[in-house]
């Protein structure tokens, strides 16, 4: 991936932080999901009254990547925060399970705070000794 794919990607993750609906946390995240014939994919997190149906960014990106027919993916670039990106936000277990099943151990997950300032960490280094259908 060049530099400028991964700024793209990642300014992608900003303006889909945007859309988040978080009444109940005000934690906003934003994924980009670069799939392997070059489109962007955008999630946010969607919450909800009872907690429990609340989605995160990187899943509601994966489920609308499949939605549209995609199936293999290049890269994913989360951000998050409250009111900015101060932090590195990292995915959650269930995101990164979810990843697994869709994503090679190699996957590069982009962790930013801003186009300049970023992390790349991948999918077996944030999910070691994942569970996958090649353990059925
Ligand atoms: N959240 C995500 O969207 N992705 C993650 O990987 C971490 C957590 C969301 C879920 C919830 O809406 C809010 O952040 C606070 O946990």
């Amino acid at each position: 991936m060049s530099d400028n794919n991964i700024k793209e990607l990642i300014n992608a993750a900003i303006k889909a932080r945007k859309n988040a609906y978080t009444p109940y946390s005000d934690f906003k995240v934003g994924a980009a999901l670069l799939t392997a014939d070059g489109d962007i994919i955008r999630g946010c997190n969607v919450e909800n009254a009872a907690y429990s149906p609340s989605i995160c960014a990187e899943r509601t990106a994966i489920s609308a990547a499949i939605a549209c027919g995609h199936k293999n993916f290049t890269a994913i670039a989360v951000v998050g925060g409250k009111d900015e990106l101060a932090d590195n936000c990292y995915p959650c277990g269930v995101c990164r399970q979810t990843l697994t099943e869709f994503c090679p151990p190699d996957f590069p997950i982009i962790i930013a705070q801003s186009p300049e300032n970023y992390k790349i960490m991948t999918l077996s280094e944030l999910l070691p000794h994942s569970f996958s259908s090649e353990n059925l």
